[in-house]
């Protein structure tokens, strides 16, 4: 699973303590650093819109929440493995 732009981290909060695999993106990891364990990954990204897409491809879910930037929109989509999806 990918959180992207996580924010304080509720969501790879919850995704992680379900017993997913998550991996946790934003410019500032300030809040989301005491999540990192064996489940979760923090990356420290500023997503920028002419940038390749820097976060590979096969996640079964990804969450892009109270954030918009469209360029990021066939990237994501792109990245979603066969049978996943994504709640923007
Ligand atoms: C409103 S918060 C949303 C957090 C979370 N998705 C939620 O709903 O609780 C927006 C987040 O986007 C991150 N952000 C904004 N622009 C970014 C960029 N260009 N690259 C990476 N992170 C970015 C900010 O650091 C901030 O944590």
């Amino acid at each position: 699973m990918l959180d992207l732009v996580a924010g304080g981290g509720r969501h790879s909060r919850l995704l992680r303590d379900s017993g997913f695999r998550v991996r946790v993106v934003d410019r500032d990891v300030s809040a989301l650093l005491p999540l990192a364990d064996g489940r979760c990954e923090v990356r420290q990204i500023e997503l920028e819109v002419d940038a390749p897409w820097p976060l590979g491809n096969w996640y079964d879910g990804i969450v892009v929440t109270n954030y918009v930037r469209r360029s990021l929109l066939p990237a994501i989509a792109k990245a979603i493995a066969p049978g996943g999806g994504a709640l923007i």
